[in-house]
């Protein structure tokens, strides 16, 4: 057994997946990137079969990013694992095609309707297949945990002895507890003769607030791959949560025969801020790690015994997962190599234009606040890409509201170099406002979320809106706007969710084929 736990995110692919959670191309590559700077061993980038977006996300990050594995997801059908393999094609031998299939009583009757003979040769057939193309094969048992053990036996044995390198048990409904989960990796470690050909990795859903308790049991087993997300978010309830994982391992090492691992846990708080801000699923302020609360003492029996010695209420130093690492904030006097030179640290990669429409932003915003942090600084980032990727561009944006009078807003948008201009009433300046967008750009949604966080502190911080949209579309859609107004953040984000609903009406789904079979 080595003692090294590989991290597998699957933050663009598992996490991706839950509603409410939606990113684009760039906003996906953004994440990547964070992660690479994480230090994760495996990026999951994600489901290149399910539609060209996807296909594209796969391919992007697989040509970019340079020092981790990149994976591709595939059901056990050859078309989905063609379509894995040309992907990853440009990470060359960090490619991994990750094959799944389920293996539980009810899942292979009412899903797969397949017999489990007819499964424990699909899969089989399935890594053999995969294995033409890449070296490196994962393969998941879906539903691992309510499958008969002597079965999901079999089914690893057969997939590592048709190539898999690793093979996960997945608990996909969040079923599990600590102690079964334990005995099923052990049981597996004692019974596949070829266990040892292969890592053994687990996945764990949160459906009963036990997914990290779930993950570590595992390690303890045996597991040396953990796979999750990045603030928990994923499917329902969500996938473990890597950072707590990681800092349960490393706080409690010793529970843990002293396990390794590559990450660079300093980054954990820009990673789960960027995550957040991409995604557009907020972290609650008291989750661990990563929370704004999560080191916050407010009693002053706890204020008092941190200052004495920080170990008397604190079981991690909150500086080593990042927290406390701020720069001295921007102000409107900043040029724009300075503003530049920020991005870079804050790890945006930009093109020389995106460094312009951000910093016409960040002039705009420098002559409405004294100072611009670096959390300002990334919601510009967000906030002017997306408008300047956008095909309606915000022009202006006035309203009239009070207890007194009818909420009234008037919008101007820009679209080919023409100024459309248009009003209307509502219930509440936010509801006028996006009534007028939806006037001009003909698209109607009906709102199903709306969020507003200050982007940093003080009374003039940024104020960042998401807006979640139903346009009639497989998924709802986010949006994302930044203003020191927050009725101007709003339609920002509104005509953002619009922008993307157009664009992702005029993507194709790839045909996605029943799992026929090999
Ligand atoms: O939860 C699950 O079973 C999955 C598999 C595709 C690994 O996400
Ligand atoms: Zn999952």
């Amino acid at each position: 057994m080595t003692d090294k736990v590989h991290f597998f995110d699957t933050t663009l692919r598992d996490g991706e997946q839950c509603p409410g959670a939606s990113m684009n191309l760039r906003e996906k590559l953004e994440v990547a990137r964070q992660l690479e700077r994480l230090g994760m061993d495996v990026i999951e980038a994600g489901f290149p079969c399910i539609s060209d977006g996807d296909f594209e996300a796969v391919h992007t990050i697989a040509s970019e990013i340079k020092n981790c594995k990149i994976a591709g997801l595939a059901r056990c059908v050859k078309g989905d694992i063609e379509a894995a393999a040309k992907a990853l094609a440009p990470a060359g031998d960090r490619a991994r095609i990750h094959i799944f299939l389920a293996t539980s009583p009810l899942h292979m009757e009412f899903k797969l309707k397949k017999t489990p003979d007819e499964v424990l040769k699909l899969a089989a057939e399935g890594v053999a297949y995969a294995k033409q193309f890449v070296n490196d094969i994962e393969f998941s048992a879906e539903d691992a945990t309510r499958t008969e053990l002597p079965f999901l036996a079999k089914v690893v044995e057969a997939a590592i002895a048709a190539g898999a390198t690793t093979v996960n048990i997945p608990d996909t409904v969040g079923y599990t507890t600590p102690d079964e989960y334990y005995n099923i990796i052990r049981y597996l470690k004692e019974n596949v003769s070829n266990i040892d050909q292969a890592i053994i990795s687990v996945h764990c859903h949160n459906d009963l607030g036990l997914a990290v308790a779930n993950s570590l049991a595992a390690v303890r087993a045996g597991a040396r791959q953990v796979e999750g997300t990045i603030n928990g978010i994923g499917e329902r309830a969500g996938n473990v949560a890597l950072e707590e994982v990681v800092m349960a391992l490393r706080t409690r090492a010793e529970q843990f025969n002293h396990v390794q691992d590559n990450l660079n846990i300093k980054e954990i708080v820009r990673t789960s801020r960027i995550v957040a801000r991409m995604s557009g699923m907020q972290v609650q302020r008291s989750k661990a790690i990563v929370g704004e609360n999560a080191f916050a003492h407010s009693s002053g029996i706890h204020q008092h015994g941190i200052l004495n010695c920080r170990e008397t209420y604190e079981v991690m130093d909150p500086q080593a997962v990042g927290w406390g690492a701020t720069e001295l904030p921007l102000t409107k006097h900043s040029g724009r190599a300075a503003v530049k030179s920020r991005l870079e640290q804050l790890g945006h990669i930009l093109t020389e234009e995106e460094v312009n429409a951000v910093f016409e932003r960040f002039k705009k915003v420098g002559d409405s606040k004294k100072f611009v942090y670096d959390d300002d600084l990334s919601a510009i980032v967000d906030d002017s890409l997306h408008a300047s990727s956008g095909l309606w561009e915000l022009k202006f944006v006035q309203f009239i509201a009070g207890s007194n009078n009818r909420p009234t807003a008037t919008i101007g948008l820009a679209k080919e170099n023409r100024l459309y201009e248009d009003c209307s009433t509502g219930n509440g300046a936010v509801d006028a406002v996006f009534k007028a967008i939806e006037r001009i750009t003909k698209c109607k949604g009906t709102l199903k979320g709306y969020s507003v966080n200050a982007a940093s502190e003080g009374k003039d911080a940024l104020g960042e809106v998401t807006v979640r949209v139903d346009f009639g579309l497989p998924k709802p859609i986010v949006g994302k706007g930044a203003s020191t107004d927050v009725i101007e953040a709003s339609a920002r984000a509104f005509l953002n969710a619009v922008n993307r609903s157009i664009r992702m009406a005029q993507m194709p789904m790839a045909n996605v084929s029943d799992e026929k079979g090999i």
